[in-house]
């Protein structure tokens, strides 16, 4: 169904206890890994989101079976790779979920040929994937970038010192997943150490891998000729994690998080402060009770374990109320700002200065029709929208979609007024 449109009466405060799903970041990856086998790897507490749905028809596409099954704790795939007669991934699909480019690893090592195509002919969408490409002919692989389309192709791929310019996330993947299987000893400097990084690290070792650093700046990789299916549970999503709990903060709630892990989201929780914004965290919970205005921050985003990049569109929504001036430079992408018009048009002060935000908290947040144009936009939306006073309409709630599992579900479960129509009954 085209979710397009989501209705949210503001004003209630968020009350109750969730489960946070699983990590769409940790699941992309971990299903370009499925194809590294020929047996069956078996993912679960799978977010049920757009952005899956469309990897998983990715990998039918290249000739893997995947089985659906859902169970309350989000979606369990089981993946199964026999062999992968199709090395070419769709344009439309390679559009709609950017991150595939990290197939281009896993494909060159499995059958040793991968064409992604960018419709458009432009650099692969807003996303340059050269730091991936250098990567990979560092390791063998023979790569024509040209037409806006990538073309790859090895024998079989050898073991490389890389050194990544800035720890990509996406190249660091990518790397990994092509090192598991290349002949000899593969060395990431300079990797990136994201969360999402240390989880295929283990999901990797239990198909048979020897990946050693994952989660520090350094990794290495002995290359094994074949690896096994195995099954493995990915990690709580920590930008789902920390957008609920900037919700929480908003509505002046009381929320408590289940099967979490607060150290991911720490640089978070260190910079959310003011009177009666409590905030306490066990081992795999958070509780937020907040009943007065969030204190001002300045902060960047950063790599991990820097203030992430996916949450500084929440996090500006949150900052329209705070009690004071606040300053939030993007420094991951640039001008990741589309959240910016639109929190105007419901009323906060926010100023544009290159790639910094100046936001002067406002005392109310008043509803409005406004228009989603990113994922985290639209998560900044519905956070501005639960706190407004009024009617807030947001437009292309299909972003939502492709990174909340159920997001209008689960804040109804706390209490929050929200309804999502398909575009047809707008
Ligand atoms: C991943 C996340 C995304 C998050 C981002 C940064 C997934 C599926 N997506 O995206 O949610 O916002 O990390 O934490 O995990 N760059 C280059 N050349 C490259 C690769 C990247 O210049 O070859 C640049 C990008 O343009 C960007 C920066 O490096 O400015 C970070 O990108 P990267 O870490 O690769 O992000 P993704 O893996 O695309």
């Amino acid at each position: 169904m085209d979710r397009h449109l989501w209705i949210i009466r503001g004003g209630d405060r968020l009350e109750g206890e969730v489960r946070v799903p699983g990590a769409k970041n940790a699941v992309l990856p971990a299903l370009a890994a499925a194809l590294l086998t020929p047996e069956r790897c078996v993912l679960r507490q799978v977010p049920d989101i757009t952005d899956v749905r469309i990897m998983v028809e990715i990998l039918e596409t290249l000739g893997a079976r995947v089985e659906v099954a859902g169970d309350v704790h989000g979606l369990a795939l089981a993946v199964e790779a026999r062999d992968l007669p199709h090395h070419r991934v769709p344009p439309d699909k390679m559009e709609r979920v950017r991150s595939s480019s990290f197939l281009l690893g896993p494909l060159l090592a499995r059958v040793g040929r991968a064409t992604l195509f960018s419709p458009g002919g432009c650099d692969l969408g807003p996303r340059p994937i050269d730091l991936h490409v250098k990567g990979l002919r560092a390791m063998g692989a023979r790569i024509d970038t040209e037409d806006g389309g990538v073309q790859a192709q090895v024998d079989r791929l050898h073991g490389a010192q890389i050194h990544l310019d800035y720890p990509s996330v996406g190249a660091t993947e990518n790397l990994m997943l092509a090192g598991v299987l290349a002949e000899g000893t593969t060395v990431i400097i300079n990797a990136a150490r994201e969360p999402e990084i240390v989880d295929l690290g283990i999901l990797l070792d239990r198909m048979g891998a020897h990946v050693r650093g994952a989660g520090t700046s350094t990794i290495r990789i002995e290359g094994v000729a074949r690896l096994a299916g195995t099954e493995h549970t990915v990690i709580p999503d920590r930008i789902v994690t920390g957008t609920l709990v900037l919700a929480a903060v908003m509505t002046r709630g009381d929320l408590r998080l289940r099967g979490v892990i607060p150290d991911h989201v720490r640089s978070l929780l260190m910079n959310l402060g003011g009177e009666g914004v409590h905030i306490e965290a066990g081992e795999d919970w958070i509780r937020v009770r907040a009943r007065g205005r969030l204190a001002p921050v300045r902060l960047r985003t950063l790599p991990y374990p820097g203030f992430p990049t996916d949450l500084q569109a929440p996090l500006v929504a949150a900052l329209t109320l705070a009690d004071g001036s606040s300053r939030v430079r993007e420094t991951i992408f640039t001008r990741r700002f589309a959240h910016v018009e639109p929190l105007i048009r419901m009323g906060a002060s926010i100023e544009v200065k290159g790639d910094e935000l100046f936001v002067a908290g406002v005392r109310a947040l008043r509803g409005t029709t406004v228009e989603a144009r990113d994922l985290r936009a639209g998560a900044a939306l519905v956070l501005a929208g639960l706190a407004a006073e009024g009617e807030t309409v947001i437009r292309g709630g299909e972003q939502i979609d492709r990174g909340y599992a159920a997001l209008d579900r689960l804040l109804q479960s706390l209490g929050a007024k929200v309804s999502v129509k398909a575009r047809e009954s707008a």
